[in-house]
């Protein structure tokens, strides 16, 4: 165990019906809100209009600002930094999935400098500072909801960027209601399982360290509970406790507290996939199911006890071999609905100089050491 300073600011509301309170919270950081979200689910599924109705009960005036896209973009986030500005608003609401909370986050903090945000993204500037963030959470996968992290896709040079731990990025309050997850399709739910399952297991994986007694047990304890919510899910897509136990476990796997105290534990996977899901505009949860079998593939030997571990303890497969392990998380991501191959996301024709030159300015931006250029080609071949 190593040291950690750990502070998680959130406040978490949780539960059905819990979007009547937004205004009031709001009303706490100011009178003046921009509303960012997405495309139209949030219409869709009724959660736009229980919120504004929320925002009106408590007079705050609203100023919205849509579009967001999956993978969000830089020139989006700069459009809203615009409007953010023109219209002086006190806070920034998002309500969606990681995609329109990130975006809001950058808004948040671009709201009040001067300079141009993707500083922030190559760390020639720290954020210090941003407007109050709220959210309201459709989409649990990313852990924004609870984490200081957010990630932007610069589009004209096709780099995936974030940060992580950020204290001025944490949202002050985040609404989790598990029944504005029902209209999620069982794909996305896959997509999201799959990037749940990631943050968990990283630093389980990458540890230097043979036994985690804390650690383990939490980061066991939530991945099973959320593969198991998947398959009741698959069952019934509106089975209210399978998708409050999915959603709770998305923002404990990403709040900080799995990774507290692991030595040496890293993210090869992400740094993998943000390539990918930056230059084919794939979902971040698909691009993981791929990068991550590949990766427990290229690495096996290295990391045997951690895989027949989760073997045993996640996947209950009694084994000592490190194939038939990653075989069995191979045929989970299958039998749920995300890709394992390049060929499963769409992607026929993959760009290896493209993919192996930036996942290695990933690689080391984010210290992941051990790694050459021909590794991680070899890496990505393999997901062929
Ligand atoms: O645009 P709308 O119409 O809202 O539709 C969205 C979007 O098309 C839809 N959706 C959201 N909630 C829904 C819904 N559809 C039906 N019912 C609902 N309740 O889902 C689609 C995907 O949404 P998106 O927000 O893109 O997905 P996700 O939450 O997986 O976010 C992915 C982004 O987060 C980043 C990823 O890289 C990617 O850019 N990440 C952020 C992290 C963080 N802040 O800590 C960490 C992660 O590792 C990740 O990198
Ligand atoms: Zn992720």
């Amino acid at each position: 165990m190593v040291n950690f300073v750990f502070q998680n600011p959130t406040k978490i509301v949780f539960g059905k019906g819990v979007l009547s309170q937004v205004g009031a919270e709001v009303s706490k950081y100011g009178k003046k809100a921009l509303l960012v979200y997405g495309k139209n689910s949030i219409k869709a599924n009724g959660v736009y209009d229980k919120v504004i109705a929320s925002l009106n009960k408590s007079n705050i005036e609203v100023i919205e600002f849509n579009g967001v896209k999956g993978n969000p973009i830089l020139s989006h986030a700069k459009e809203g930094i615009d409007l953010a500005k023109k219209y002086k608003v006190d806070l920034v609401l998002a309500v969606g999935g990681g995609s329109v909370l990130d975006e809001a986050k950058a808004i948040a903090a671009g709201a009040i400098c001067e300079s141009d945000i993707w500083d922030f993204f190559t760390a020639k500037k720290a954020v210090t500072e941003a407007l109050p963030i709220i959210t309201v959470l459709t989409l649990p996968a990313t852990g924004s909801e609870m984490n200081g992290g957010m990630v932007i896709t610069n589009e004209l040079t096709c780099e995936k960027f974030g940060m992580g731990g950020v204290q001025a990025l944490y949202p002050k309050v985040s609404f989790l209601d598990p029944e504005t997850t029902y209209s999620l399709s069982l794909t996305q739910t896959a997509y999201a399982c799959s990037d749940i399952m990631t943050h968990l297991l990283e630093g389980y994986f990458t540890t230097k360290a043979k036994t985690m007694p804390v650690q383990d047990g939490y980061i066991e304890g939530i991945a099973k509970a959320v593969m198991t919510s998947m398959l009741n899910i698959i069952d019934n897509s509106t089975d209210y406790n399978a998708r409050a136990h999915f959603m709770w476990g998305a923002t404990l796997g990403w709040n900080g507290i799995g990774a507290l105290g692991i030595p040496g534990g890293s993210l090869p996977s992400h740094a993998l996939e943000h390539p990918i899901s930056a230059i084919y505009d794939i979902a971040h949860g698909a691009g993981l199911s791929i990068t991550t079998v590949a990766w427990l593939k290229y690495r096996k030997e290295q990391i045997a006890p951690r895989i027949l571990q989760f073997g045993r303890n996640i996947l209950g497969v009694e084994t000592e071999s490190t194939d038939k392990v990653i075989d069995s998380l191979e045929a989970f991501y299958t039998k749920i609905g995300t890709p394992t191959r390049f060929i499963g996301a769409g992607i026929e024709v993959p760009d290896f100089d493209l993919l192996v030159n930036h996942s290695e300015r990933l690689f080391k931006a984010w210290r992941i050491y051990g790694y050459t250029k021909e590794d991680l080609l070899a890496m990505y071949k393999i997901m062929l």
